[in-house]
């Protein structure tokens, strides 16, 4: 596959819904067309293409056209590679504040344990979750990152061929952990770049075996309601597991958070995802949750990696819940920077989309890898959207106050060559 961007986007076919036998003919999306390309090359590969000859062995097919995720560039390799002492790091939607202060005097208390392997079974963080959600501790699982869970997720059950549904521009870790599987990704197109429900339930076959709705969603900011997500759990037929990813939740006011963990207490095939990566500002220490019936968790644990969260990991984590002044001021911080951010994008003139969460996306009238490639020599770093199939598109993690100054001190710049 040619594909010039770090993150695949590729998909089955879009199926359509007969009528009395017959398919309908739907006009395919631009990134539908290409997604068929990368799809028809991938049924009828070429031997040749697979194996190594001078090293043996042959390659998994499934990772044929895979890259490895490409992560916001760290800020010691900008430092480095441009000789920059100062640098802002506006790419991977961490907590600009820092972490929550709990947490850190909870990693320092905990120091001492660290020649013991950590509780595999995270009894006191996931007991602590539990009633902090008002579900049991049975009904959690953890993951080094949220995103790990993620992969437990298809590992657990998805067989070579099965299809998990996503949106085109989701948060793209749902298609390379698919694809890793053997699993076939299908991407419904998105309506006002938020996730379509319908589009998605109308590509429902009996091979879906996933869906990953994230809301809200990265990298588009946006989010679905909850009589929509109610709407579609009601009517989805029983063979598909629906992954509801609330990364970004606690950024969105009280009033438009949709309950979903009441399909958890229902029973139903339903997987919540959380992190502390982002409002809790531990994302260095790798640790997300998911929430889910008992008999999905189950089959999870069998594939979940027994130690996959450490100590110190779970220790913050747990201390970082009580971090109540923490949270707060971090949502009265997120509140300040967007209006600041939005501000002066409206000034310049920059088109974005309406965002709910700690980042937005924006839309230039040029290649944004160029101004992306222009901000990193000066020192900001955002994250370029090619891969999203949004060529001129860039996303901006909303910082500190001095550090919005910064990125627009430069963005203006840059724009004016
Ligand atoms: C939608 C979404 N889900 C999950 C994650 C991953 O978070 P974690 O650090 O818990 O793996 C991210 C991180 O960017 C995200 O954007």
């Amino acid at each position: 596959m040619k594909n010039k961007t770090s993150e695949p986007i590729e998909t089955e076919r879009p199926r359509v819904p007969s009528v009395k036998g017959k398919k309908r003919k739907r006009k395919l999306t631009d990134i539908e067309t290409m997604q068929r390309k990368v799809i028809d090359e991938a049924k009828s590969p070429s031997k040749k293409k697979l194996i190594f000859p001078r090293l043996g062995y042959s390659r998994r097919m499934a990772l044929k056209d895979i890259r490895p995720y490409e992560p916001g560039r760290p800020i010691s390799e900008v430092q480095r590679r441009y000789g920059l002492d100062h640098v802002v790091k506006l790419a991977s939607n961490e907590n600009p504040l820092g972490p929550s202060p709990l947490a850190m005097e909870a990693v320092k208390r905990e120091l001492n344990q660290l020649h013991r392997y950590p509780d595999a079974g995270g009894f006191e963080l996931r007991r602590k979750l539990g009633d902090h959600h008002d579900v049991n501790m049975s009904n959690v699982i953890l993951g080094n990152g949220s995103t790990e869970i993620v992969e437990i997720l298809c590992e657990a059950f998805l067989d070579p061929g099965d299809e998990a549904i996503t949106s085109e521009q989701a948060f793209f870790k749902y298609v390379i952990s698919v694809r890793w599987m053997g699993g076939v990704p299908v991407l419904a197109p998105m309506k006002n770049w938020t996730f379509d429900l319908d589009a998605i339930y109308e590509r429902i076959t009996d091979k879906t075996k996933l869906i990953f709705i994230a809301n809200p969603n990265n990298p588009t900011g946006t989010c679905v309601s909850d009589k929509e997500i109610a709407r579609f759990i009601e009517k989805l037929p029983d063979h598909v597991i629906t992954v509801l990813d609330e990364a970004y939740c606690e950024f969105l006011e009280e009033n438009e958070r949709p309950d979903t963990l009441r399909y958890v207490r229902e029973e139903r095939n339903v997987v919540v995802l959380r992190t502390f990566s982002k409002a809790y500002g531990i994302a260095g220490l790798r640790i997300g949750y998911g929430i889910a019936p008992e008999h999905l968790l189950e089959e999870m644990n069998i594939v979940r990696e027994a130690f996959n969260t450490s100590h110190l990991a779970q220790a913050a984590a747990y201390d970082a819940l009580d971090d109540k002044e923490f949270l707060k001021r971090t949502r009265e911080h997120n509140r300040e920077s967007k209006r600041m951010v939005l501000e002066k994008l409206d000034k310049l003139g920059i088109e974005y989309t309406p965002t709910s969460t700690n980042f937005v996306l924006i839309h230039l009238d040029r290649p944004a890898i160029d101004i992306f490639k222009s901000l990193l020599v000066r020192g900001v770093i955002v994250r370029p959207m090619r891969g999203y199939g949004l060529p001129n598109s860039l996303r901006i993690t909303f910082g500190l106050i001095e550090e919005n100054e910064f990125l627009f001190k430069h963005l203006e710049a840059v724009l004016a060559i």
